[in-house]
């Protein structure tokens, strides 16, 4: 997919030649608003763009899209006006900028040329909503269809600091397409072999260091969890370790992304219904490869070592059992009680690797519990881990339109993961808290005095149901945008 090129356009928008004009549209207190940006077009319409919205029953609420002809008003023959949702008091958030151009970009595939009037409210976030809305997977479809809007006109001032938004924005929606890319590559396709290669090309053309163990390198030092797991499979594992180093580095930072290439549950099999989704299990390695080559892009001034366990869940002879109990990288053993609860295994063997980096923090996001989805729903990622750093975590990834929430990790819930016979149990047994027992789990790996958080995606990072806002079926790319945000805010604060 050749994804729109966007440009900063100062001009005057009634005169400047293109398929469509996008304003924006406010569900105000007394009805339907014109969002800020929308003035010249209201004037080319002599004032009347309101009247004439209110007679097509615009609402201005969100996901709303009408269509005005303009007859000769304006040099674009169409205005498309998409609603923001409610008028909030401090302003249209940026949140509403990024969906409503999402909207805009789905409805003007196949265009060439199109002006974006919402970037008068937020340069950055009509960017990205632009890009990740028009972002389409065709890799497989014999007809590729008419493709994205070609070019896409930010009506905005050209200002350094807008360029330079603008630019930080474009990577963004890189990064989040090259995840989204990953996470949509069937499992026959991208299994540990074929990630690890693909994830360390694209690394290694980012200007990184990269450097893969393959199922040799991992038995010979000792990762119990990742070969045990991967180990039902003839696609043998891979611990992929990325690493960028800018230049004065403050800090050194530490991510880890589960990379289960397709979940069957193993021996400990799922059911068939919904099983295909478990192409999504690589969600989290996706992003962390991601972000690595954002990080190379953007330059950080900071260290950043990524650590990604691949592997492949499934049933064979040569498969791990229930009652396996597995060594795990450093030692610590772990009682296999039910052989789908693979992705703390391998990322218990990555966390303690990248500790061993000696990180200030560590961020690992994960596909990880049913539970979580039950918790929290399709669209909020579930936060945990050190207090102080998961609520931040959790604050950026809302604030950058990543809905994020802090869950506790319950003491009383700690004893339910002893085991009969080794360190751990890998299950309480029990249903209860699902989501915080994998998270406490994951904790008896992480090093005294690093600052870590956990993020379970397992409802955000795979949509199913309708496309809305610049969310697509498939794929979506959560938590890429969270934690390039946090890494900023650690480049900047600490
Ligand atoms: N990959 C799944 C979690 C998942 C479920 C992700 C739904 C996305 C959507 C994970 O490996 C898993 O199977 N977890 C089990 C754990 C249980 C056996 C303790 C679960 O949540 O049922
Ligand atoms: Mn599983
Ligand atoms: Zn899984």
């Amino acid at each position: 997919m050749t994804a729109p090129k966007l440009a900063l356009t100062e001009g005057d928008l009634s005169t400047t030649a293109a398929d469509a004009v996008v304003v924006g549209t406010l569900q105000g207190a007394d009805g339907l608003e014109l969002a800020p940006g929308a003035d010249a077009v209201n004037a080319a319409f002599d004032g009347a763009l309101l009247e004439v919205l209110g007679t097509l029953r615009a609402s201005g609420k969100a996901d709303e899209l009408v269509k005005v002809p303009t007859f000769g008003k304006l040099a674009a023959p169409l205005v498309l006006a998409v609603g923001l949702g409610k008028s909030p008091e401090n302003g249209v958030g940026e949140e509403q900028v990024r969906r409503a151009s999402g909207v805009a970009a789905r409805a003007l595939a196949g265009k060439k040329r199109a002006l974006n009037t919402l970037a008068s409210l937020h340069v950055a976030a009509a960017a990205e909503g632009t890009l990740l809305g028009a972002y389409t997977f065709t890799e497989y479809k014999s007809d590729k269809g008419e493709g994205p809007v070609a070019k896409v006109d930010l009506i905005a001032a050209g200002s350094k600091e807008n360029k330079a938004a603008l630019k930080a924005a474009v990577a963004i929606a890189e990064a989040v397409a090259i995840a989204r890319d990953f996470i949509n590559t069937p499992p026959n396709d991208l299994y540990p072999g074929s990630f690890a290669d693909r994830a360390s090309k694209l690394a290694t053309a980012a200007g990184l260091d990269v450097e893969v163990l393959d199922e040799k390198a991992l038995k010979k030092q000792g990762f119990g969890g990742i070969l045990g797991v991967g180990g039902g499979s003839t696609r043998q594992p891979r611990l992929v370790r990325i690493s960028y180093k800018g230049a004065k580095a403050t800090k050194k930072v530490a991510l880890v992304g589960k990379g289960i290439t397709f979940d069957t549950g193993g021996i400990s099999i799922k059911p068939a219904a919904g099983m295909d989704e478990m192409t999504s299990d690589m969600s989290g390695a996706a992003a962390i490869v991601a972000t690595m080559v954002l990080a190379a892009k953007l330059k950080y001034p900071l260290e950043i070592i990524a650590s990604i366990p691949m592997a492949e869940n499934m049933p064979s002879g040569d498969a791990y059992r229930p009652g396996d109990v597995l060594t795990m990288y450093g030692g610590k053993t772990v009682e296999v009680l039910n052989t789908d609860a693979e992705g703390r295994l391998i990322l218990s063997d990555a966390i303690v690797r990248a500790c061993e980096d000696g990180p200030d923090y560590l961020i690992e996001t994960a596909t990880l519990t049913g539970a979580q989805v039950v918790a929290l729903g399709k669209r909020t990622a579930g936060v945990m881990g050190s207090d102080e750093f998961r609520d931040r975590v959790a604050a950026i990834g809302t604030a950058v339109g990543e809905s994020a929430w802090p869950m506790p990790l319950p003491e009383e819930l700690r004893a339910d993961l002893d085991s009969r016979l080794a360190d751990l149990a890998n299950v309480t047994g029990h249903r209860w808290g699902g989501m915080l027992a994998a998270g406490l789990f994951l904790r008896e790996f992480v090093a005294e005095g690093v600052q870590w958080a956990h993020i379970d995606i397992a409802g955000p990072a795979y949509h199913t149901g309708g496309a809305y806002g610049y969310t697509a079926k498939g794929g979506t790319g959560v938590p890429v945008r969270t934690i390039a945000a946090v890494l900023a805010d650690i480049a900047a604060n600490g």
